[in-house]
């Protein structure tokens, strides 16, 4: 079941959508060290490209944390516990999703959190047939800010679910924030299961941002069209080249586009110069240490419950409890 009622939104004093992307685009390009938030790269192109993304050979990250979830979805079931509250931060039809709701004990209520209003309609309605007994209430919001949800109400856990690593994409003091906003509205007694990409050699996690087929290049030139598109730009996608590298002491993957010639470029009326070789940083992709994760998630008041590794210990899931 859908609920109807309870879909929730941004209320219209904030900037949202189109107004929001034109304000943070431009904003960017005026800094000193030009950057764009990583939010942008998933229009409807962006996503499709990073669906291909994710199955790419270099990419490890979906594989090594499918097989986790596989091999110890009953162990997870288990920690969460019977007629839980799920909220999922994305829009969640994915096999993921389907994997853990399919083995959860009478889970009461299925929160799939998300902004783009489309996606989230459609998997929530995908989800409702696979699990027709199961309430479904579509929550649209921004989770990279402040977000609210309606008081857990028991008996089981309000359990957050947090996959893909996409945790990574937020820099640590922006983690730490939306961290303790899930443990406040988790509530006490309430969980986190969440999927973190780990610290390792850069030869594994290099590829995975710069594939021999080019989608990570064409998923990052995409924001430059996406500018193109929907903000009167007009930057030349060749005058920019997809940069992705892992600056193992900052156990982050940095992804910028770089300007290969000084020029030029409008952006709704605006004009930004660029030189040659200068970059725009348009996403970070962290890579934790376990030990740096759980100071993280220790200060957000968390504690670990359960973890859990793929066989090469790629990459890890963990339960967290609030502390
Ligand atoms: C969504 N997120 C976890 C991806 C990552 O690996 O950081 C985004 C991505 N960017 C380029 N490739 C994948």
């Amino acid at each position: 079941m859908i609920g109807t009622q309870t879909t929730i939104e941004r209320p219209p004093a904030q900037l949202c959508g189109h107004a929001a992307f034109r304000h943070d685009v431009l904003n960017g390009l005026g800094l000193p060290k030009k950057r764009i938030p990583c939010k942008y790269l998933y229009d409807e192109r962006g996503s499709a490209l990073f669906d291909q993304i994710c199955e790419l050979d270099e990419y490890y990250l979906t594989r090594a944390e499918l097989a986790i979830l596989e091999r110890h979805v009953d162990e997870m079931a288990e920690a969460i516990g019977p007629e839980s509250e799920v909220v999922e931060l994305g829009s969640g039809s994915g096999l993921k999703t389907r994997l853990l709701l399919g083995q959860l004990v009478e889970p009461r209520v299925y929160y799939p959190v998300e902004i783009s209003v489309e996606p989230l309609l459609r998997s929530a309605a995908e989800l409702s047939e696979q699990f027709p007994d199961l309430t479904i209430l579509p929550v649209c919001d921004d989770f990279t800010a402040d977000f609210e949800l309606p008081p857990a109400e028991g008996p089981g856990r309000r359990v957050f679910y947090f996959p893909g690593s996409t945790i990574g994409n937020f820099r640590p003091n922006a983690a730490l924030r939306l961290l303790r906003s899930i443990a406040r509205l988790a509530g006490p007694g309430g969980g986190l299961l969440i999927g973190i990409d780990i610290d390792k050699d850069p030869a594994i996690v290099e590829p995975a941002y710069n594939d021999r087929l080019g989608v990570s290049a064409a998923f990052n030139l995409n924001l430059l069209a996406r500018i193109n598109r929907e903000l009167e730009g007009d930057f030349d996608l060749d005058a920019f080249e997809h940069r992705a590298e892992y600056r193992r002491d900052e156990e982050r993957v940095e992804l910028s586009l770089v300007s290969r010639r000084e020029h030029r470029v409008r952006v709704a009326g605006r004009v930004f110069a660029f030189d040659d070789g200068e970059p725009i940083h348009t996403e970070d992709s962290y890579k934790y240490t376990l030990e740096h994760f759980g100071r993280l998630t220790g200060r957000a008041g968390f504690a670990v419950e359960r973890q859990w590794f793929d066989s090469d210990r790629l990459f890890c899931v963990q339960f967290l409890g609030v502390a």
